[in-house]
């Protein structure tokens, strides 16, 4: 079993909140995740001293593998000559050094992808092709039972419930080449409220038998939360083995001074249970759903003979 701790848009600088900051900070110690994702945006301004603060808040975390990707915050937006000839120098001087890369840890493979496009598209970003190819290259021969997760700042699917949520020039491109890959999970960021959900809610694709499950955090530390977590702060904690993956939705609360559960997302992997002689294999925890979920459907069949027709 993976636990991965999943925060974003930090936003260090004049949106940063210390108290929820500090909160982020005790309950990823008490969490002890076996990683950390970082979905971008960790400063306000792509300043030094914002990417200072952001490292020396990362560095207080637990000293796991922690996955990075920068967001368009994370260039410089009104410093133009640099946004063009130098957009990630203080990026990478503080928060990681290489922009797309493959992270492997017991039972997963990460691939993070820089999604800025700092001399075209700021607000929206962009994947290149070249950037899909690394992907497929990493994910290439990788045993069916280990994880393969996308991680990028900009989302690929807009959630179905927030009209005006962009999505990237050619996401659809970049979905079906990772449906093809069989990618488990995207995780980004910069809506800055969350969303969980499967990329065919939104984009039915080529392939209806294998979705991508879309896991976007809110702002966990700023005071930039946009619609349903509008000044509101959240995190994602994500479970995965025994073909489920359970990501539970945090958000802070002022009386709670702590971040408290507020939904839990169960998804079957690969789109659905195993049949039940694979269930069997696979072990107790996904056979134990399973079988919950048959005696759900038998005891509701028997209180109501007949139901479910038509
Ligand atoms: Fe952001
Ligand atoms: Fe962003």
């Amino acid at each position: 079993m993976i636990s991965l701790l999943h925060v974003s848009d930090l936003h260090f600088g004049p949106p940063y909140h210390p108290e929820v900051g500090e909160a982020v900070r005790k309950f990823a110690h008490r969490l002890r995740p076996d990683c950390i994702v970082a979905s971008g945006d960790f400063t306000q301004r792509a300043r030094e001293e914002q990417f200072a603060e952001a490292r020396a808040f990362l560095d207080t975390l637990p000293q796991v593998p922690t996955i990075v990707t920068p967001g368009n915050h994370d260039v410089p937006l009104y410093r133009g000559l640099e946004r063009l000839t130098d957009p990630y120098r203080y990026y990478r001087k503080h928060i990681s050094k290489t922009l797309d890369y493959v992270t492997e840890i017991p039972g997963a493979v990460i691939v993070s992808l820089n999604s800025t496009a700092p001399r075209q598209a700021i607000t929206n970003g962009r994947i290149h092709r070249w950037q899909i190819d690394l992907a497929r290259e990493a994910f290439h021969g990788v045993p069916d039972e280990v994880h393969r997760i996308v991680v990028a700042h900009h989302h690929f699917a807009p959630p179905p419930d927030w009209e005006g949520a962009d999505v990237m020039p050619k996401a659809k491109r970049a979905l079906d080449a990772f449906t093809a890959m069989r990618v488990d999970m995207i995780l980004g960021g910069h809506l800055h409220r969350a969303y969980i959900g499967n990329s065919l809610d939104v984009y039915a694709g080529a392939d209806r038998e294998h979705g991508i499950i879309i896991a976007q955090s809110g702002t966990s530390t700023s005071r930039r939360g946009r619609a349903r977590e509008r000044e509101k702060n959240s995190l994602n904690v994500l479970r995965l083995g025994g073909g489920v993956i359970r990501i539970t939705h945090y958000m802070y609360f002022d009386d709670a001074g702590d971040f408290v559960p507020t939904s839990r997302h169960l998804f079957f992997r690969r789109g659905r249970p195993p049949l039940l002689d694979d269930a069997k294999e696979m072990g107790h925890g996904i056979e134990s759903i399973f079988m919950d979920d048959r005696r759900e459907v038998r005891a509701a069949g028997a209180a109501a003979p007949g139901a479910g027709e038509g």
